[in-house]
C-alpha cells in the first residue's frame, strides 16, 4: 500500500477538522455484543485520530460526543456513555499533556451529569496551557440551541444598551458562539455511510469540506483520517468564486 501520511502536503493543512463518530452501535451489533462495546471500542479511535491530527500539525480538532437528542436513548446506554467519559477523561489527561494538547468542550455542559462534569472541567483546566492541539469535545451539543444561546445573549446586551443591532455583524455573531476564537472547520468527516449533518456546527460549516467514510467509527485509523485529508486536498475550494480567480 501507498504512504497515504507521505502524500499529505502539510503546507494546505486544515486548521480545523470535526468529526461526527458514528457507527458504534452498528459496530458492535456486527460483533455480536451490546451497543456499549461499540463505544468502548470506539475510544481507540478517539485516541489515534487525537495522535494522527496533532502529530501532522493540525490546530483544532472537534468531536462530536454527546448530542443533545442523545438523551433519548434507552437509559442503560447513556449511563454508560457517561461513564466513559468519565473514566477515559481521568486516564487520558495525563497523555494530552504529554502530548502537549489542550482540552476544550462545547454544549450545554454544564447539564451533564455532575461527575461528568467535573471530570470534564478537570480535564480542561489540567491542560489549558498546553498549545500544539487544541481538542474539543462536544458534548450535550447542539448547533441549534447554540445559535438559539448567541441569539439570546446578544438580545440581552442590546437590552442592556451594550449593542446596537446595526453592529451585529458576521463577526460579532460567531464570537457569541461556544466556538469563539477557534478557526471555522474547513473539513467535517462523518463516519458509517450516513450522509447528514445532525444538527452539528452548522454555522462553522458554511464553506467546510464535506467527507463520508464508510467506516463504522470503532474501526476508524489513522489511514482513514489520511486518507479525508488527502481527498480534502485535492478539491478545489472556491468560496464562491469562479476557478479562474483563484490565486494558487
Ligand atoms: C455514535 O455511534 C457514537 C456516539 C453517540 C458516542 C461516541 C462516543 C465515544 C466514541 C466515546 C467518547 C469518548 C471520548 C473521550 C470523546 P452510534 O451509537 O450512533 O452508532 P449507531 O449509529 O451505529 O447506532
Amino acid at each position: 500500500m501507498m504512504d497515504l501520511k507521505s502524500q499529505i502536503n502539510i503546507e494546505k493543512l486544515p486548521r480545523h477538522i470535526a468529526i461526527i463518530m458514528d457507527g458504534n452501535g452498528r459496530w458492535a451489533k456486527q460483533h455480536g455484543k451490546p451497543r456499549v462495546f461499540g463505544h468502548r471500542n470506539g475510544v481507540t479511535a478517539v485516541r489515534e485520530t487525537t495522535e494522527a491530527a496533532a502529530e501532522l500539525g493540525v490546530e483544532y480538532l472537534t468531536l462530536y460526543a454527546f448530542s443533545t437528542e442523545n438523551w433519548n436513548r434507552p437509559k442503560l446506554e447513556v449511563n454508560a456513555l457517561m461513564r466513559l467519559l468519565v473514566e477515559t477523561l481521568n486516564k487520558e489527561v495525563e497523555t494530552l499533556n504529554k502530548n502537549d494538547i489542550r482540552l476544550q468542550a462545547i454544549g450545554d455542559i454544564r447539564k451533564l451529569p455532575e461527575r461528568t462534569y467535573q471530570a470534564l472541567q478537570q480535564g480542561i483546566e489540567r491542560t489549558k496551557d498546553n498549545s500544539r492541539m487544541t481538542l474539543v469535545l462536544a458534548l450535550n451539543y447542539s448547533s441549534k440551541w447554540e445559535i438559539m444561546e448567541a441569539s439570546r445573549r446578544l438580545a440581552q446586551q442590546v437590552q442592556a444598551g451594550e449593542l446596537s443591532p446595526a453592529d451585529i455583524n458576521e463577526q460579532v455573531f460567531s464570537n457569541a458562539l461556544n466556538t469563539s476564537g477557534m478557526p471555522d472547520p474547513e473539513l467535517l468527516i462523518r463516519t458509517s455511510g450516513e450522509n447528514r449533518i445532525s444538527n452539528f456546527l452548522l454555522w462553522q460549516i458554511a464553506y467546510a469540506e464535506l467527507y463520508f467514510s464508510p467506516v463504522f467509527w470503532p474501526d476508524f485509523r489513522k489511514e482513514h483520517f489520511y486518507q479525508a485529508i488527502i481527498d480534502f486536498q485535492h478539491r478545489e475550494r472556491r468560496f464562491g468564486k469562479i476557478s479562474e480567480q483563484l490565486v494558487q
